[in-house]
């Protein structure tokens, strides 16, 4: 191991401690720490800015904004949704009462394959849930047409998905609602946190209700709400991110892009490469293990990479439909899902941070080309 350092797989973003100092010291001089303060409301106009979207509401993580999401459509019934995702994806379809229906992915891109859905869809079907797998954008255009056929709504899990656009317009506008998080691996980070992106000002404000107990006004609860407000300390700490998170996805480029040339043609290891007309934001770089071709399983190199310092991650494995939780469910059936299975089965994601330094990228990935 090189100077018994380990590189984990993310380090987070950190505002310069003086400049939040100073924003900690208005927080105390104003006494005023939560409930929609003055950097609450900053924060949400400087996002709605640099994600070039009409509104937003911050959340304390990035798992309560799909729950609300949720409930603020009114979703029952079933659930269409990716096996390949995060656990919480799939939980705030749960948590609403609501049946998750496991779809397929396109291996093409690791999200949910368009042209399974449709097979997937019942009466009882009231909405869609796919999720921007690593940042990279589903075809929300061919999402929104199965959408409009059945009058399914349509909330994106686009936790990945921070600054991502395609063709000059945020990703973040499709669907009906989208949701992301804010979590310390996050590219963008409020230590914890989370938002939701609408359309208008009456959702906006429904959402606001619901975030904080379904209270309208002192003395009215208009729903089922929840608390999940981002307080005052985490939204200034997330001003000041915001002032340098386009240096760390260059930074984050600079790796993905030195990945590429490296590990490109080392036989059995795939990855993906930029898709045209999408600004990423680097926010993983997951590789892809044939083991026949590589002459070790991914496991293997997993844990080769761990002995000697390395951490990456096997984001996602196991799929979510494999949990005990989720396994009944006729959905989860892994011959429903082959391309899931395939995909959880041979991913690494690699460590991927605006910090690594040359002698980590060096590491990393003599520890992967085999001679
Ligand atoms: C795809 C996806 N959805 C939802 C979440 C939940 O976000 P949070 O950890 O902020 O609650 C995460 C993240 O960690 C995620 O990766």
């Amino acid at each position: 191991m090189v100077d018994n350092k380990q590189i984990t797989v993310t380090s987070p973003l950190l505002p310069n401690l003086e400049e939040f100092s100073v924003l900690l010291r208005d927080i105390w001089d104003s006494r005023w720490i939560t409930n929609n303060g003055s950097f609450h409301i900053e924060l949400e106009a400087a996002l709605c800015k640099y994600l070039k979207v009409p509104y937003i509401s911050l959340f304390t993580n990035g798992t309560l904004p799909l729950l609300t999401a949720l409930q603020a459509l009114r979703i029952t019934g079933e659930v269409i949704t990716t096996p390949y995702s995060f656990v919480a994806t799939t939980h705030s379809i749960w948590w609403n009462n609501c049946k998750p229906v496991f779809v397929d992915i396109d291996p093409a891109t690791g999200n949910i394959n368009p042209d399974k859905i449709e097979a997937a869809i019942t009466p009882r079907t009231s909405a869609i849930m796919p999720v921007h797998v690593y940042g990279k954008p589903c075809d929300t255009k061919r999402i929104q047409e199965i959408a409009d056929k059945y009058g399914l709504k349509v909330i994106y899990d686009a936790a990945h998905a921070f600054g991502v656009e395609v063709n000059g317009e945020s990703v973040l506008t499709a669907g009906d609602l989208s949701t992301l998080s804010f979590h310390a691996t996050k590219v963008f980070n409020t230590i914890e946190g989370g938002a939701m992106v609408m359309h208008d000002a009456e959702m906006k404000k429904r959402i606001d209700y619901l975030k904080n107990f379904g209270f309208a006004g002192e003395t009215e609860v208009v729903g089922p709400g929840i608390n999940s407000k981002m307080d005052e300390v985490r939204s200034a700490y997330g001003l000041l991110n915001l002032k340098q998170v386009d240096v760390a996805i260059e930074a984050r480029r600079q790796v993905a892009i030195r990945y590429r040339k490296v590990l490109r043609g080392v036989p059995g290891i795939a990855f993906f490469d930029d898709m045209p007309g999408v600004r990423h934001n680097y926010s993983y770089f997951p590789i892809f293990v044939d083991a026949e071709k590589y002459g070790m399983t991914r496991d293997e190199l997993y844990f080769k990479m761990k002995e000697n310092g390395v951490l990456g991650r096997r984001y996602f494995y196991p799929l979510i439909s494999s949990f005990s939780t989720y396994r009944g469910l006729s959905s989860a059936a892994p011959d429903n899902l082959p391309q899931a299975h395939k995909m959880a089965n041979s991913v690494i994601c690699l460590p991927m941070h605006h910090l690594l330094d040359e002698k980590d990228l060096s590491l990393i990935t003599s520890l992967i080309v085999r001679n």
